[in-house]
């Protein structure tokens, strides 16, 4: 089974898939967790170049090197894990990129849907929990223990948040939009429910599924 995170950075991905995997290694099921981009040596190496703060990237050259890091990951982790039967829990998939590069960059959502394709060889979740936050809040969650001006566009940010608040709403807006499209995969959560409301909505979720 392969289940998906999404939402805008700081909507809570991390923090609901580490319960997560806590809940489903109590019921004797071992997960395999994963980010991307990353997760191999190489896509580890093109996460640095995307996230670093200084580079500038063109978005299309943003979209390849997220789905040259996507492609190395499908293929040597993912297709293996889910052959053998594991339960793979990934942090952002394909979603990712037509919130942020479709939605938020701009880039055509047909030729993405293509690229998608290519780079995740066809795999498909089998569950997306979308974590649904403003991005005025996920500053403020980003930043609750420093006081630095409100914006995404501070030093201490890589470069993807330093894409502008504008960016950021517009990737919301891309992901409710996938939200709507793709209702039997995505499941949407509002991100300012307490984390243990959120969790159990998880895990009935997922209950569900395994009951159909
Ligand atoms: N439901 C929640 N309510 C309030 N705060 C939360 C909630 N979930 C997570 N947080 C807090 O928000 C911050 C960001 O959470 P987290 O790191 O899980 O987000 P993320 O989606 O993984 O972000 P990133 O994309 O940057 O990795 C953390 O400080 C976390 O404790
Ligand atoms: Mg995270």
């Amino acid at each position: 089974m392969l289940i998906t995170f999404e939402g805008i950075d700081g909507a809570g991905k991390s923090t609901q898939i580490q319960k997560l995997v806590h809940a489903l290694a109590v019921m004797g099921i071992e997960a395999i967790t994963l980010r991307e981009p990353g997760g191999t040596t190489v896509a580890e190496k093109i996460r640095h170049i995307l996230l670093e703060s200084s580079h500038e990237i063109t978005p299309i050259g943003e979209l390849l090197l997220f789905s040259a890091s996507r492609a190395e990951l499908i293929q040597q982790v993912v297709m293996p894990a889910l052959a053998n039967g594991k339960t793979v829990i990934l942090d952002r998939f394909f979603d990712s990129t037509t919130a942020y590069q479709g939605y938020g960059r701009g880039l055509d959502l047909e030729m993405l849907r293509s690229i998608i394709a290519i780079s995740t060889c066809g795999i498909n979740p089998d569950i997306t929990f979308y974590l649904d936050l403003e991005p005025e809040e996920a500053l403020k969650r980003k930043f609750s223990k420093r006081s630095i001006p409100l914006a995404f566009e501070g030093e201490e940010l890589d470069r993807m948040e330093r894409s502008g608040l504008e960016f950021y709403h517009n990737v919301r807006r891309g992901y409710l939009d996938i939200a709507r499209i793709n209702n039997g995969r995505f499941v949407l959560l509002n991100a300012l429910d307490p984390v243990a409301v959120i969790h159990d909505s998880i895990i009935a979720h997922l209950k569900k599924m395994f009951v159909a």
